[in-house]
């Protein structure tokens, strides 16, 4: 379970005013933002062969219990807009302690995405429902890739649940070595 009280040094958001210093305690730990681009909404009706019957709604709620048991909070979004998403990558800068991102499409095409997730410098989990590189050549190239901490792909809906599995122990990690700098 991950306490609330420590922001894990390791966290920092330089160049905005949310920046968090080792001696600084009872901060709340920051929701884990859970970002969705172009489409997913369709998922559960879209291609179930590829993305599986599952809906997107369905995901949310599994991986808010999950968060829920771990003592963390999720941040569950979808858009259809390049523009939202990187605004929403821009946000989490501040507003969040991990980011896992499935991108959709944009994860093929889009430099924009690619420069807002650079920006960042809390941990990044890029997901995918398919296994892009088992599909058309055009999805073996990511953009969010060469930003992201890893990348989990093909597991359909687990494939977020493993993401967020390796989120929550990487913030667990980061809370336990700040409280040893504090108690030091
Ligand atoms: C996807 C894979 C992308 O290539 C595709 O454009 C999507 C979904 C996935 O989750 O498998 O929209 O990101």
């Amino acid at each position: 379970m991950l306490s609330s009280e420590a922001y894990p040094a390791s966290v920092k958001a330089v160049g905005c005013l949310c920046f968090q210093r080792k001696n600084i305690a009872f901060v709340s730990m920051k929701p884990i933002f859970i970002l969705n681009g172009p489409n997913l909404n369709l998922i559960g009706e879209r291609e179930p062969e590829v993305y599986g019957a599952g809906t997107l709604a369905g995901i949310e709620e599994g991986l808010r219990q999950q968060a829920a048991a771990a003592g963390l909070e999720i941040d569950f979004r979808q858009t259809n807009h390049e523009g939202v998403l990187v605004d929403w990558i821009q946000e989490a800068r501040c507003a969040s302690s991990a980011l896992i991102l499935n991108a959709g499409a944009y994860t093929h095409t889009s430099i924009a995405v690619m420069d807002a997730l650079r920006a960042l410098s809390i941990p990044i989990a890029e997901v995918h429902l398919s296994n892009i590189f088992k599909r058309e050549s055009f999805r073996h190239h990511s953009y969010v890739s060469p930003a992201a901490t890893g990348m989990i792909c093909g597991f359909g809906a687990q494939s977020y649940r493993l993401a967020l599995a390796a989120m929550i122990e990487i913030l667990e990690s980061a809370s336990a070595a700040s409280n040893r700098g504090l108690h030091a």
